[in-house]
């Protein structure tokens, strides 16, 4: 790999000038962690941003997700994607929860409504969608068929910072989402995540068990975690939220550059946007029938690192065989193969941008060799 290697992402770091005075005001206070006063206005400061009524800051947005699905104390069997990082369904095994896989619309890379109809059995307590890429979920369709069966509905929202559906949060939707700020997301703590709920009762029990479950001073009311955020990662966020418009713009424009680079070429599939909602450019993924693979080598041997996100599907992993026959999530299978997401973050120049457009083409269909 050339050293100067293109990356699918790189974290958006603020000057570090701006930093320090946060730095100094955490070493006058010395108070570190356990809801210090960053904390507090960062989980202000987003409620605000992303338009929700409840934000509980978390270490990473896997804990995140783990203490919001354990605050609606859910037993058996939750069904969910295959098609997502390995942390959704791992949330669900550190609870004890079983995972049921279902297949997802091809058109989208989320959770196939019908699907996770037909995949409900007595034991489903919930349903554990992925706004993959940050595109919604048919969210109006999931939240019908929870209330029919009486089930919870919790969102992994990891890809989702952001996001507004007919107008509102995409967060809105659900008993509770949970978001990832690690360093490949559109907003960043370094590590980081939070939990985002709709009731103060949900709020209070995802508190507690992100402090060990103790629900005062001295006692413990449930087997919570330490799922604490430090004030280090808090005040990085409070910084990164002032810049993160200008970070949204570029990378808006980054987006467009692909979609009129690649929207004809023969054999790679655009997602089309969604009608319906706004799109945070976390990811630029490219669907290459019949399989990425030789896509992908092609740029890898270039020097730009693209990712088959999400390929092998988790249902494949050793982890998880065994979950599911291996003639089924045919749609999930084939999105697997072809799926390549291009590298996408505010700092991407505009030329190498037009680099990496020239590179898809070219491993799309390759100039025909000139006889000697
Ligand atoms: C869909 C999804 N869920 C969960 C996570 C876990 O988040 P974290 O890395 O912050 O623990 C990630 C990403 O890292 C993700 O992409």
């Amino acid at each position: 790999m050339p050293q100067d290697a293109i990356y699918v992402t790189q974290p958006s770091m603020p000057p570090v000038d701006e930093f320090v005075p946060f730095l100094e005001a955490i070493w006058r206070n010395r108070q570190l962690t356990n809801g210090g006063p960053f904390a507090c206005d960062l989980e202000r400061a987003l409620a605000a941003y992303l338009d929700v009524p409840f934000v509980s800051l978390a270490a990473n947005g896997t804990l995140a997700l783990m203490i919001a699905l354990q605050s609606l104390r859910l037993r058996g069997e939750v069904v969910t994607t295959p098609f997502s990082f390995v942390a959704t369904s791992h949330a669900l095994r550190w609870l004890g929860l079983t995972p049921v896989f279902a297949d997802i619309d091809p058109a989208t890379g989320n959770l196939d409504p019908a699907a996770v109809e037909a995949a409900i059995t007595p034991r489903t307590a919930a349903i554990l969608p992925v706004h993959c890429f940050g595109r919604p979920c048919a969210t109006a369709a999931l939240q019908r068929i929870a209330d029919r069966h009486g089930i919870a509905l919790v969102y992994d929202a990891a890809h989702a910072f952001g996001v507004r559906q007919d107008g509102a949060s995409v967060l809105r939707h659900g008993s509770v989402s949970a978001l990832s700020f690690h360093a490949t997301k559109v907003f960043n703590t370094f590590e980081g995540g939070a939990v985002v709920c709709h009731d103060a009762e949900i709020y209070d029990r995802v508190g507690a068990l992100r402090n060990f479950g103790f629900v005062d001073a001295t006692m413990v009311g449930a087997t919570g975690l330490n799922a604490k955020m430090s004030e280090v990662h808090a005040a990085f966020g409070l910084l990164q939220l002032r810049h993160l418009p200008a970070a949204l713009e570029k990378r808006a424009r980054i987006a467009d550059a692909y979609r009129a680079g690649l929207g004809d070429v023969r054999g790679v599939t655009l997602f089309a946007p969604a009608a319906d909602a706004t799109a945070n450019h976390g990811y630029f993924p490219i669907l290459v029938e019949g399989g990425c693979a030789a896509v992908h080598r092609h740029l890898q041997d270039r020097g730009i690192v693209a990712r088959r996100y999400f390929h092998p599907l988790i249902c494949d992993m050793p982890a998880y065989r065994g979950s599911v026959p291996p003639d089924a999530l045919p749609h999930a299978r084939r999105m697997a193969e072809e799926i390549l997401c291009l590298p996408i973050y505010p700092d991407l120049a505009a030329d190498t941008v037009a680099t990496i457009i020239a590179t898809v083409r070219d491993a799309a269909a390759p100039a025909p060799r000139v006889a000697a």
